[in-house]
């Protein structure tokens, strides 16, 4: 249980993994995750699950060594076991058939897209992804997304591959032309909030998977709590899923940045001596 039996690099800093655990993949649905515990000293790491096989037992995760322990994560080999495993966890996405679904999703968040997206297919909407990165070697899925979408449009920052500029700056054509049923949007906190307001004059529900900082992941420790029409909710048990535009960004923003200090002395301690910083 827990070990890795694939392993693939899909981007500077931005990995694939897949692990054994057939209790997670016979239950999980798309907008659900895990929280992984990679050895006795590690934090815990919430990770939407990207994919999943019944058959096989086993689950894929998409990350992004940003920190400490996604390094280290990173750094397991195939055959090696991840200490703990929990999930699946949060609330599934709700899956039906609307018409015309757009995706949108930035950088990492293009991962947490994926299986949505597919799950949207299935149910028998049209679908529209917008995916983008800051460059091209950024971009990842592209080749699993076009297979699925009915339209894909991909955008890069700095120009260096599809159109230049935002995905938003395609979301906004896209809406002035399309009616759209649903927007489902995943990525950095400044993109969310930006599809949010741009829906928000068309009336167009727009669903954003949110990534507050979380530490038991069970509702108990309040960590993870957001800002939701005025109401306080957990990401990990009301979550991670929200209505954009009843989102508070900014307050949302300030909560991730918190931690920001010791995170980067934990990264520069764990790289320069390999040690626990
Ligand atoms: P990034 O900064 O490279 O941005 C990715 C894309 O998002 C850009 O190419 C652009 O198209 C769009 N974007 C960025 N800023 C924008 C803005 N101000 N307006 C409109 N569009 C904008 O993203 P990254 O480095 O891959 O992602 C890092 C961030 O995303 C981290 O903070 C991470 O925590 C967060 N993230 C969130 C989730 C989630 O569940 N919400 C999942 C993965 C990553
Ligand atoms: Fe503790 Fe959500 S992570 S309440």
């Amino acid at each position: 249980m827990n070990k890795i039996v694939f392993k693939q690099d899909l981007a500077p800093d931005i990995k694939k993994i897949v692990l054994e655990a057939p209790l997670v993949a016979k239950k999980v649905l798309p907008g659900e995750f895990v929280v992984l515990i990679v050895d006795e000293k590690g934090e815990r790491v919430p990770l939407t699950v990207v994919d999943s096989d019944k058959e096989k037992g086993t689950i894929a995760l998409i990350f992004q060594e940003v920190g400490k322990t996604t390094y280290k994560l990173g750094e397991l080999k195939v055959g090696e076991v991840i200490l703990n495993l929990l999930g699946p966890l949060g609330r599934a996405t709700e899956i039906k058939k609307l018409g015309t679904v757009v995706t949108v999703g930035g950088g990492v968040g293009i991962a947490e897209v994926y299986p949505v997206t597919r799950a949207f297919k299935e149910a028998g909407n049209s679908i529209i992804s917008i995916i983008g990165a800051r460059t091209k070697g950024l971009l990842i899925l592209e080749k699993e997304l076009r297979r699925m979408c009915d339209e894909l449009f991909v955008t890069t920052d700095d120009g260096t591959y599809g159109r230049r500029g935002f995905v938003s700056d395609v979301l906004k054509e896209t809406i002035g032309s399309t009616k759209a049923d649903l927007v489902y949007a995943v990525g950095p906190v400044p993109m969310m909030r930006v599809v949010s307001e741009l829906t928000r004059p068309y009336g167009i529900k727009t669903l954003v998977s949110l990534n507050p900082v979380m530490v038991d992941a069970t509702g108990m420790c309040g960590s993870c709590r957001v800002s939701v029409g005025g109401e306080t909710k957990f990401g990990c048990v009301d979550g991670p899923e929200f209505d954009g535009h009843l989102v508070d960004f900014a307050q949302l923003e300030k909560r991730l940045n918190l931690f920001s200090e010791q995170e980067k002395r934990a990264m520069e301690c764990f790289k320069s001596k390999g040690t626990e910083g």
